[in-house]
């Protein structure tokens, strides 16, 4: 097993609410059907979204309850960008966007060059402003961390003002190599589990997050 670089291991927050765990747990079985898998992934991201932006701006605004008028605090939800990883990364979007419903979204898609086994980028479309904006990039697993470290790497250039990861499962693996790529990103995720496999997966996991979303296995 691998350990986790505990400079590495800081810069993780672990959602550990009760239940954001009965809900993976759920997802983990293999019997889990494909709508019951989407369902719960629906409600986890809206639990992990409300995790991911407890430290967003507000702004005051006078309003007018029945009473009286009153400062109240308000979100600018358009300064955020939900930035899907293609294309398990669009099964946590209707989530989060159901508690932030005026973000923006951002869709990067890469796959794995066989020869060079190098991540290479087919698709790549953000808003506009991206240096007005924080960005949560999303995707439900960061295992090896290939995918998610290019990822940040490209959408760095953009110049956002601040970058976060959000996924629902990862390893001591990903997290070691995403800290050593992008130690100014900070990780979001429901668990930590043992460790990769050879051929990538997550240990002990929950299998393949965009066959179970999409039902394609
Ligand atoms: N991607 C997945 O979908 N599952 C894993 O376990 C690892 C990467």
């Amino acid at each position: 097993m691998t350990p986790i670089n505990p400079q590495a291991r800081a810069n993780v927050h672990l959602v550990d609410h009760p239940l954001v765990q009965h809900k993976l747990t759920l997802m983990r079985k293999k019997e889990a059907s494909t709508n019951s898998f989407r369902h719960l992934l629906n409600e986890l991201s809206s639990l992990m979204a409300y995790e991911v932006t407890h430290d967003m701006a507000t702004q005051d605004v006078e309003i007018e309850t029945p009473l009286e008028t009153m400062t109240a605090k308000m979100i600018d939800g358009k300064k955020l960008v939900f930035v899907s990883i293609l294309r398990a990364g669009n099964g946590i979007l209707d989530g989060v966007l159901s508690v932030v419903p005026g973000a923006r979204v951002g869709h990067i898609g890469l796959y794995r060059d066989p020869a060079t086994l190098n991540a290479v980028e087919y698709y790549f479309k953000m808003p506009k402003f991206m240096d007005e904006r924080d960005v949560v990039v999303v995707d439900p697993m960061l295992a090896t961390g290939n995918s998610a470290i290019a990822a940040v790497t490209r959408i760095k250039a953009c110049k956002p003002k601040s970058i976060k990861f959000l996924c629902l499962l990862t390893c001591p693996e990903g997290i070691n190599a995403m800290y050593a790529a992008h130690p100014d990103v900070p990780i979001y995720t429901a668990a930590i589990d043992r460790e990769l496999n050879d051929h990538g997966y997550i240990l002990p996991g929950l299998g393949d997050a965009g066959d179970r979303i999409f039902g394609t296995q």
